[in-house]
This record gives C-alpha cells, structure tokens and sequence, in this order.
C-alpha cells in the first residue's frame, strides 16, 4: 500500500526521505513576541524537537540531523550559552531512557571537547548508552560548523597518508566523506529550515549538496508534525535529478 492518509496529507511511503537535516531556527523570536527571555523560546523549541524526533520515527525515516549549536553560537551572550547547555543536559537526564528504549543511536556532529564538563559527560553517556541502537540515527550538531567539519578532514585525511594508511589517488568523494562526523550515513535528502530564514548557516556544507531545501515561515517552536509532513509531502512532488537530465 503505498499511500496513507493521516491527517489529510496523503505521503507515499515508497518515496520516504531517508535522512533530514533541520536547521531549527526563531526560538528567540518566539519568545520575544511574548515579552519572554529568549531561553523560554529555546524550551519551548526543545519540545517541538521531541515531537519531531517521535514523529520522524513513525514514519520511518532512518536518519534525522538537528543544529542545536554552532561553532558561532559562542559569541552569544555567556547567560543563553549557559541556558542552552543546561537544556542540552536536562534533555539528556530527561529523555535518554526513552530514546534508548526506541533502540534510536544518539550521534553528536561536532566538535564536544570544547564543550562545558557538565555537558561533555551527559553527552558521552548518551553516546555510549545508545551506541548499539539501530532503529534509528538521531543526530545533534553541536559546536558544529561545516567549514570547520571539512578542515578537520582535511587533517585527517592529511595524517591517514602521512601514515601511509591511503594513497593519494585513493581520495575522492566518498572517501572524503568518511572522514566527516557523518561518515557512513546518507547525506539529507532534506533540509528544512524554519523562522522564515533562507540561508544555511554554515551547517552541512559539504552533505547538503544535493539536498532538497524547504524554507518555513513558521518559527521553530511553533512547527509541528502537520508542517512537518507537508514539507514531506512537497519534497516527494520535487523531481531529483542528481545532475542528470
Ligand atoms: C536558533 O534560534 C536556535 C538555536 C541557536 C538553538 C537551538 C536549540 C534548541 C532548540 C535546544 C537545544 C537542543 C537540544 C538537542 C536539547 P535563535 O535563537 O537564533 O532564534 P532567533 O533567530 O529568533 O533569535
């Protein structure tokens, strides 16, 4: 049965994306419209990427990628960095056991060394409790930037034939992508970003090459599964083409 109808919004299963990318943007302005400071916006987005996570797993989709904090987002006033590590970690306390029971694999993308104590050991417990999961790939970038990303590989790259590990004919696409924090997953077919914002940001820049982009009008904590199976729903109307004709 290919179709299903839930809420109106008909999905063909057999065209699913397997992996999406959210860039979850206009939790500040959430808040600000309502006269409230900006760490009740990113409360209240955290919520929205429960239901999303959930709801991503209802339906299927193997790999999902949310931005929850940039290599830039440290310029940010020292109280909402705070707030948002203090999110982080009472995410962490308060749904890893769930997520580990829906056999889902928490990833961290980014760099974690830099990251406040408290933080680095919630997330390194969430890694290794949920390291054997395989239903799905909840993926959180944190302390992420793409161009970053890519020099780390670079390095990397540059070590493996230091150590004579690879030759330098051996480098090409896919075997560059082995040494980015997605190695071994598909890049997003894609990319939903909300708050009306229609740039990248520096996330992705290497896997979103080929990505479908929907940019949202809506502001992060008020996207909800409806406006997420819509985005679904335009995407599978899109025709990839991967370059070709
Ligand atoms: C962008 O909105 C949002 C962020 C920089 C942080 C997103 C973080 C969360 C939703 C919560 C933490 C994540 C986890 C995994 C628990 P903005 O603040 O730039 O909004 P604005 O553009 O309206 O100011």
């Amino acid at each position: 049965m290919p179709f299903f109808n839930k809420r109106k919004i008909n999905l063909d299963l057999n065209n699913m994306p397997k992996h999406v990318a959210f860039i979850m943007d206009g939790n500040g302005r959430w808040a600000k419209k309502r006269g409230l400071p900006r760490l009740v916006g990113h409360n209240a987005g955290t919520e929205t990427l429960k239901r999303i996570v959930k709801e991503s797993k209802k339906l299927g989709i193997p790999y999902v990628t949310f931005y929850a904090f940039s290599t830039e987002n440290w310029k940010r006033p020292s109280d909402e960095v705070n707030g948002l590590m203090n999110i982080l970690v009472k995410f962490i306390q308060s749904e890893i056991n769930e997520i580990h029971e829906n056999n889902i694999k928490v990833n961290i993308l980014g760099d974690i060394d830099r990251l406040p104590d408290f933080a680095k050991e919630q997330v390194h417990f969430a890694l290794e409790l949920t390291a054997h999961n395989t239903e799905m790939q909840f993926n959180i970038a944190l302390n992420y930037g793409g161009r970053d990303e890519i020099i780390r590989g670079i390095k990397l790259i540059h070590q493996d034939l230091l150590d004579g590990k690879i030759l330098p004919d051996q480098i090409d696409e896919a075997l560059f992508s082995n040494y980015l924090y997605t190695s071994g997953m598909p890049d997003p077919d894609l990319l939903i970003r909300t708050s009306g914002e229609v740039r990248l940001s520096n996330f992705l820049l290497w896997q979103l090459a080929y990505s479908e982009f929907s940019f949202e009008k809506v502001l992060w904590p008020d996207f909800d599964e409806m406006a997420f199976r819509n985005a679904i729903y335009e995407y599978q109307k899109r025709n990839r083409r991967f370059g070709s004709v």
